[in-house]
């Protein structure tokens, strides 16, 4: 393998730039010629793909975003979209790929890995961390230190004006997101898609504070739950609680999406890039890198799209005892 080429899809992620760079600088290191392709598979059907050398990636690490920017291709969900996107790597001498995104990236990369035999490796990177094969993905631990750090403010004015506020985070149908920030924040309540919770189980929970003389709460709602997002949920509270209550609803958004990476994603990564670049030259295709248990694995992109990732009951049962 003489040239490969890297890229970023799907919603982006604090740390794919230290991922790029890692791509990028391992492939010299071998000695390859290393490709970018802007947009991912947008670009790639349109062949916006450019030569990366050292200095391309430089001063990135630190950086949120991504340099190759990165998209939801709605045209490589279609045969045609693809046969167009291999013609243009054909044409670029393009020998493998390294796939820098989340699920609806590996679904692709695994059709096209299909369709066309291009090897390719991928490197988790979104901020929701729900895919197996990796305990851990880039950009996640930036995102709940974002949404902690939202919170704690939160908790500031809840305090002083004796309100509960309903925090929507994000994490698509994942929870990981909304359990880890709302342990960190000392969430009062936290629903997440992966264990039912009631309106009536939050409201107990909430009049339990109440008479021991808590005066605020928060509650973090993960935007994928089951009883809505934070307002819906906010709203059936109000109608269900029969104390008088002061209630606000923030939704964080894509501020957690931004950011520069924390150290833990900077090396994070640096190490699945690298792994994903050393994996593709030691002949891994159609797989992820991920790191379990502190070791590089490689998972078939079928099994981290197909099976689900679940959130230890050790988080969950801490929950219910800690946010009393
Ligand atoms: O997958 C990352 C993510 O931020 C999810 O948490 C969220 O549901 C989605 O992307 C938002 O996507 P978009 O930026 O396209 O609105």
């Amino acid at each position: 393998m003489k040239r490969i080429a890297v890229f970023t899809s799907g919603g982006d992620a604090p740390g794919m730039n230290a991922c790029i760079r890692a791509v990028v600088r391992g492939g010299l290191h071998y000695g390859l010629e290393v490709f970018g392709i802007i947009r991912g598979y947008n670009g790639m059907i349109k062949g916006d793909i450019i030569p990366l050398n050292s200095q391309s990636v430089s001063n990135i690490i630190q950086r949120g975003g991504t340099i190759l920017k990165s998209a939801r291709s709605k045209e490589f969900m279609t045969p045609e979209g693809r046969k167009k996107a291999y013609d243009q790597l054909k044409a670029h001498g393009i020998e493998g790929l390294v796939a820098i995104g989340g699920n609806g990236t590996f679904t692709g990369a695994e059709i096209f890995y299909n369709e066309f035999q291009i090897p390719t490796v991928g490197a988790p990177g979104t901020i929701d961390n729900d895919l197996y094969g990796t305990d851990y993905t880039i950009g996640y631990d930036t995102a709940v230190n974002t949404a902690v750090d939202a919170i704690d403010k939160i908790r500031d004015t809840a305090d002083s004006h004796d309100r509960i506020f309903f925090i929507e985070v994000m994490g698509r149908d994942s929870g990981y997101i909304a359990v880890q920030s709302g342990i960190s924040g000392g969430a009062e309540s936290i629903l997440i898609p992966e264990e039912r919770q009631t309106i009536d189980d939050i409201v107990l929970t909430l009049k339990n504070g109440f008479e021991r003389k808590k005066s605020s709460s928060i509650v973090v709602v993960a935007e994928g739950d089951e009883e809505g997002q934070a307002a819906e949920v906010a709203d059936k509270i109000k109608k269900t609680i029969d104390v008088p209550v002061d209630i606000r609803v923030t939704n964080l958004g894509h501020i957690q999406r931004g950011g520069a990476p924390s150290a833990y994603d900077r090396i994070l990564a640096s190490r699945l890039g690298l792994g994903a670049l050393e994996g593709l030259l030691n002949g891994e295709k159609n797989v992820m890198a991920g790191i379990v248990n502190d070791q590089l694995i490689y998972t078939p992109f079928h099994d981290t799209i197909t099976k689900k990732k679940l959130i230890t009951n050790d988080l969950i049962r801490m929950v219910s005892i800690l946010g009393r």
